[in-house]
């Protein structure tokens, strides 16, 4: 990509008013990526310097992009600001003072569709046809492939030209099959230092429409060229039915380009699969998983039903059984998660360790071959290797003031239904009794006990229900003296017939 004679304005000041949310629709993520960021990052991916206007609720948008765009030598990124959003024809004109290259592509910032790749081929189609017969214009267009996606300018060709004519000012039927203008145009920077102010407020709108450059160039006999391309790969987002519909395509396209890569979905059409997630050869996606942003799955892994990753790293041939969610944490090789485990707030598991159901994770480091598989709470935990933390066990970290740490070192064996009251280090080797409620540290090889012991007394049973019977009775006599009579309160005689 030639830089120096080609940079890009992206259009992003619109107000977003069909979407009917408070917050700008360019903010709205799709596939886990804020949709302002996909022209972004294929401008980027082209090293073409871009400008990004923005008007309406900019501050975000220039965060959420400043936020994710880490810059570098290839790629320049500045923002103008269009102070009223009168269009965007007036947002084209506000940006006028940085033209600068040969040729300027111009873009609507809300079609994530669009690849890096169509983009190069439209760059080299109004080059070509700039050369054969001096185009000054190249926009792409589409057919209509969705009769109830109206909001599209038509492109009507005729034997006076090409004509865009907007979807309010368009009298005929709005269901008819089209062609439309996908709202990406390459203009050469001198038609437009010299047209750009021949545009007129739209009598219905008032608005300046980008789109009218086209009768003006026709109408000054400089030629227009088109760039048609699939309606798919240029869908504009106006409604959030409409991002809906954009989501399923692009999700397809994710889901179908890690089947090419030999990941297996159990059911494709109801998983979830993030644009910055990454998965390894063999691997297994079961129906309903979520793979959300930030995740990478490695080789031979199993992520069974309904299980949620998300911002977490997954080593080779893990196994994560059904309905576990694990975020922000890494797991390590052959480790087994699961079912219904939940690991999160950076914590990790490391090498053939088991989490099994119903175990929490939180803030902890499980080593190598350790094991919690039933009902346990490890919070602000650091277990060596080869623990064996026994069913039912927890951690107490938090005082109500503050967090404290439990710290198991190698081949401890806590016992079942545990309380390990932080801050307190259980030594290597040791064993922890059944039912402790550990609060002083245990030293190495030790074996704590930390429960009332059991007394038996011999025969002592039918003398205890005996007393209870009593106990059972003088109840009932004292509760009939103070209950209303049944005439007063049918629903409480009811209760003492059956009782
Ligand atoms: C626009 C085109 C239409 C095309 C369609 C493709 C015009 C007049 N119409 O219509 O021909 O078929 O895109 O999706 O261009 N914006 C500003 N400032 C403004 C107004 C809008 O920056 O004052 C930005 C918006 O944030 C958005 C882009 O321009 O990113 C397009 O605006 P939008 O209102 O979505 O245009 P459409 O009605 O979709
Ligand atoms: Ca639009």
């Amino acid at each position: 990509m030639v830089a120096s004679s080609l940079q890009a304005i992206v259009l992003a000041a619109g107000k977003s008013s069909r979407f009917k949310t408070h917050q700008s629709k360019l903010l709205f993520p799709l596939c886990g990526q804020e949709m302002i960021l996909y022209p972004i990052k294929n401008l980027k991916k082209l090293s073409i310097p871009t400008t990004l206007i923005v008007g309406h609720q900019q501050d975000a948008i220039r965060s959420c992009i400043t936020n994710n765009i880490i810059p570098d030598d290839s790629f320049s990124l500045s923002f103008v600001e269009q102070t009223e959003q009168r269009g965007t024809g007036h947002a084209l004109l506000c940006t006028r003072s940085l033209w600068n290259a040969d040729t300027i592509l111009i873009m609507n910032g809300d079609m994530p569709l669009v690849s890096a790749a169509l983009i190069e081929k439209l760059i080299e189609h109004h080059n070509a046809a700039h050369l054969k017969m001096n185009a000054a214009i190249t926009f792409v267009t589409a057919h209509n492939t969705d009769p109830s996606q109206t909001g599209y300018g038509r492109v009507i060709k005729t034997d006076n030209g090409i004509e865009i004519v907007e979807a309010r000012n368009f009298i005929g039927d709005p269901h008819a099959a089209c062609c439309i203008n996908a709202g990406i145009y390459v203009i050469n920077r001198k038609f437009l230092e010299q047209f750009i102010t021949h545009l007129t407020p739209n009598e219905v709108t008032q608005e300046l429409y980008l789109t009218d450059l086209i009768k003006i160039a026709q109408s000054h006999k400089v030629s227009v060229e088109t760039y048609d391309v699939s309606f798919d790969t240029i869908r504009g987002i106006n409604t959030l039915k409409e991002l809906w519909t954009a989501e399923h395509i692009k999700r397809s396209e994710l889901i179908s380009y890690w089947m090419e890569q030999g990941v297996h979905f159990a059911a494709a059409q109801n998983t979830i699969v993030d644009a910055d997630v990454t998965m390894g050869a063999n691997s297994f996606i079961g129906a309903g998983v979520h793979i959300l942003k930030g995740t990478r799955i490695g080789n031979n892994c199993s992520i069974q039903a309904f299980s949620y990753l998300s911002n977490s790293t997954l080593h080779d041939n893990v196994v994560v059984a059904p309905y576990s969610t694990i975020s922000d944490s890494v797991i390590h090789e052959q480790a087994h998660i699961g079912p219904y485990a939940h690991v999160h707030n950076k914590s990790t598991i490391h090498t053939r360790a088991v989490i099994g159901n119903f175990v929490e994770v939180n803030r902890s480091s499980v080593g190598e071959q350790s094991k919690a598989k039933h009902l346990s709470y490890l919070g602000d935990a650091q277990l060596g290797k080869q623990v064996n933390v026994g069913a039912g066990t927890i951690t107490a970290n938090y005082n109500g003031v503050a967090k404290e740490k439990t710290i198991i070192h190698d081949n401890a064996h806590i016992g079942s239904n545990n309380v390990l009251v932080a801050p307190v280090t259980i030594g290597a080797h040791s064993i922890t009794a059944a039912g402790s409620v550990i609060t002083d540290s245990v030293p190495a090889n030790a074996l704590a006990i930390a429960r009332a012991r059991q007394s038996v007394k011999e025969g002592y049973a039918p003398q205890l229900r005996e007393r209870y019977m009593q106990q059972k009775e003088k109840l009932f006599i004292g509760a009939r003296k103070e209950t209303p009579s049944p005439e007063q309160d049918s629903d409480t005689s009811e209760f003492h017939e059956k009782s």
